[in-house]
This record gives structure tokens, C-alpha cells and sequence, in this order.
């Protein structure tokens, strides 16, 4: 048993966010707030970037029903940010900054919610506070609606914000084919090198009502193949819609939608979006048909009135259990989601990850699940994706509107 480690605890947000990250805020809040050993419990403001500003908000002053609402509540609600740390070894000056912060409130818990680069911030911290001597546990939390992180079956946000696509394609498709001339329909969804996310379109098709052609991150994209496969299905039907991943790109790796955009972000990744618009005017050029674009942008993130209830129950477990660990003594860990099957029926059990085999490792579709025309998924995918997205929370309401939780957040001093 290790010993009692009795101090204050951060918790952070990171990276884009989903329809369930406040989820998993709420289990490491409520659960360090029930912990004896955590004396006080403060919210970074925008992450890491908030812990250097001195930006803390006070969890333990906030009314406990309002911190209940960020279980349905989307988006990052103490703030996110994009933040590239160096590594400590080469320049410390963030860390000694952090460190200076973290005697200021006698943090002996920091706890970081986050996609890839947030667990190597993660790790990066962890790191650090091992080699100053100073006695804190580091857990990282899972999150991106991406669903690359590796070595867990899966993330929270993936779920809910597959469940979106697959529903808004199934609606879009019924809308795309009303007319009695052609219609060609291009939906761009995220994900930037891995295309789970896109992927969750064909569930819509599995059931009816979805997209002809889907293209992800996965495969090369070939756009003399990609007009091919428009033409054919447009001559023999007069409608096509089509799904397109957000990080498609040629061979050479050059995103498709690159020409479009030059901002990045701070991690140096490009802001992709656009893609939909280019392509239908490409294709518009070529057929004459009438086309539209249409980008699911942040909506796909967001849509916590289509959240999976798997997810928002995993995202909360997934908080908590690093709550739980790092007080009984376990640091540098990430809680991992490991695949089990329980009386013949999908189940999810936690596990720990260490962080340095998870931060900076991105997980992609396997091949063997995409079709051999690198334009749609196999029953694999739909096998793997559909036991994610059961269950629909109870979503509280107020004047038949989502009622989203109303934090104070009083800044520590
Ligand atoms: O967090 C993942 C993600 O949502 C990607 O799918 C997308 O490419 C990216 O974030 C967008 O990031 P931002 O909101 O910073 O533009």
C-alpha cells in the first residue's frame, strides 16, 4: 500500500473538444471532492496554459447540481487550449513555472484530460516533477472524438460524435435524393490523420440511408478514381452522396483540402476544413449536376443531444478511475478502455496505460477493414463501432431547451 499522499489536485482540459469531455471533468471532480486525501480541487483555466497564468478555478465552491450538468454539458467547460511544451530537457522554463504553481496550492494531483498531444504534455510534467523531486501524481484522462489514441479499444467523444455523423448522413441522404434531376452531395467530416470518424458514416448506410462513397485518411487519395466513382454511380442513379475525412491526401501526403487553408495550430498542425466546398465545385465543373457541400464542422463535436449514454458512462468512469488510482499511488498513467464481452454482450473495463507509450503514437483504422475500392468499410468496422454508440442520456431540459451547467468559476488566489 503506498503511502497516503494528502495534498491539492488540478484538473485540465486539452486539444478539441467533444460532446463528452465535461464528462470526464465531472468524474475526477466529484471524485476528488469525495477523496479525504484531496484537500482542495481547482479547474485550470484553458489547460496547461491556465496552471502557467495562475488561472485556477475553485471547484469546491461550486453548488454540486450545476457540477452534475457537466454530465450532459458540451464542449470544454473550464476552457481548452493548444499548447506545444518543449521538452523539459532541452528548456524548463514552463515547468519551473509549473512547479512554482504547483508549491503555490501544494498540488499533489494534476490530473490532464486530453487527446495525443495532451498526454505528452502529460508525460512531459510527469516527467519533470520525478527529476525536481517533488512529489506529485500525474494521471492523464482520454479524450478525442478522433480516436487515435493508442492502446485503448477506444475514446471518449468518438462514440457520441460518430453517432452524430451516422444519424446527420442518414438525414442528409433522405434529403439529397428528393428532387426529380440529379444531385451530387459532398458531407466533410474531421479527423485529421485517422478516419474513425468518417468511417461512422457507413453505419448510416449499413442501415439504408447513408453515403454511396466514403474516403478516409487511411488510404491514398486518388481524385482521377474519386471522379471515376462519382460518375459511375451518378449515370446509373442521378444522386450521389458522398463522405469525405477532413485528412484525406495524395500520395506525396499533401492533404487534398491543403491548398485551402495555412493556419495552424499550436502544435503546428494545419486547420483543415473546406474540403467539402472544393470538391463540390470540382465536381460541379465536371458534371454540371447541381452539388453542394457540406462540412459537419463543430457540430460533430458538440451534438451532446445525440450522445451516446456508452460514452458519457465511459467518459465519467474514465475520470474517476484516475482519480482512484492516483490516490491509492499509481502516477504516469493514462485510463485506457479494454474491449471485453460480458454474457455475450459488449462491456468495457478500465485499465492504466503508462503515458510514455501513449503520447505522440497515433492508432488508425486496421486496412483489412476498408474495402478493397478504398471507398466504404466492412462488417469489422460496423462490428467494432456500433456497441459505442447505444443509449441515449437523459438529457435535462429547461423550457424544452438543453439546460448546461452554470459553473461559478471563482479564481483561486
Ligand atoms: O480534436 C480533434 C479535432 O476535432 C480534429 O478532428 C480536428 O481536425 C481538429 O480537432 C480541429 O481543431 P481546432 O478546433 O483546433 O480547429
Amino acid at each position: 500500500m503506498e503511502k497516503k499522499l494528502i495534498g491539492s489536485c488540478i484538473f485540465g482540459q486539452s486539444g478539441g473538444p467533444t460532446a463528452v469531455i465535461n464528462a470526464s471533468a465531472y468524474g475526477v471532480i466529484r471524485a476528488a471532492l469525495d477523496a479525504p486525501e484531496i484537500t482542495r480541487v481547482y479547474g485550470a483555466a484553458h489547460g496547461i496554459v491556465g496552471v502557467l497564468k495562475d488561472q485556477l478555478y475553485v471547484m469546491d465552491e461550486e453548488d454540486p447540481k450545476e457540477l452534475e450538468l457537466l454530465l450532459h454539458t458540451p464542449s470544454s467547460e473550464l476552457g481548452s487550449c493548444r499548447y506545444k511544451m518543449a521538452d523539459p530537457e532541452t528548456d524548463d522554463t514552463d515547468y519551473k513555472k509549473i512547479l512554482e504553481i504547483f508549491k503555490k496550492y501544494n498540488v499533489r494531483y494534476f490530473f490532464y484530460n486530453g487527446g495525443n498531444d495532451s498526454m505528452d504534455t502529460c508525460n512531459k510534467i510527469s516527467r519533470y516533477m520525478e527529476s525536481v523531486g517533488y512529489e506529485c501524481r500525474v494521471m492523464g484522462v482520454p479524450k478525442t472524438i478522433d480516436n487515435d489514441l493508442f492502446g485503448t479499444d477506444h475514446c471518449p467523444g468518438f462514440a457520441s460524435a460518430a453517432k452524430y455523423i451516422a444519424t446527420s448522413c442518414m438525414e442528409i441522404n433522405k434529403d439529397a435524393r428528393v428532387y426529380d434531376n440529379g444531385m451530387i452531395t459532398v458531407v466533410e467530416i474531421m479527423g485529421r490523420h485517422a478516419g474513425w470518424l468518417a468511417a461512422s458514416a457507413a453505419l448510416a448506410s449499413y442501415f439504408g440511408s447513408g453515403p454511396d462513397l466514403i474516403y478516409l485518411p487511411e488510404n491514398d487519395f486518388d481524385m482521377d478514381q474519386f471522379f471515376a466513382d462519382i460518375d459511375r454511380i451518378y449515370k446509373a442513379s442521378g444522386k450521389v452522396l458522398v463522405a469525405v475525412s477532413e485528412g484525406i491526401h495524395y500520395a506525396d501526403g499533401s492533404f487534398v483540402s491543403e491548398a485551402k487553408t495555412s493556419a495552424t495550430d499550436g502544435f503546428g498542425h494545419a486547420q483543415l476544413g473546406g474540403l467539402a466546398s472544393m470538391l463540390a465545385n470540382l465536381i460541379k465543373a465536371r458534371t454540371g449536376a447541381k452539388v453542394r457541400g457540406i462540412e459537419l464542422s463543430l457540430l460533430q463535436r458538440c451534438a451532446a443531444h445525440l450522445a451516446s449514454a456508452t460514452d458519457v458512462n465511459e467518459a465519467c468512469a474514465a475520470g474517476k478511475k484516475a482519480v482512484e488510482a492516483a490516490v491509492a499511488g499509481d502516477t504516469g498513467h493514462m485510463v485506457a478502455f479494454k474491449r471485453v464481452e460480458k454474457n455475450g454482450k459488449y462491456a468495457c473495463e478500465l485499465e492504466l496505460l503508462p503515458l510514455s507509450s501513449v503520447a505522440n503514437y497515433e492508432k488508425k483504422i486496421p486496412l483489412e477493414w476498408i474495402n478493397d475500392e478504398h471507398n466504404g468499410l466492412k462488417q469489422e468496422f460496423i462490428d467494432y463501432v456500433l456497441p459505442l454508440i447505444q443509449g441515449e442520456p437523459e438529457l435535462p431540459l429547461e423550457h424544452s431547451l438543453p439546460r448546461y451547467a452554470r459553473l461559478k468559476k471563482i479564481l483561486a488566489k
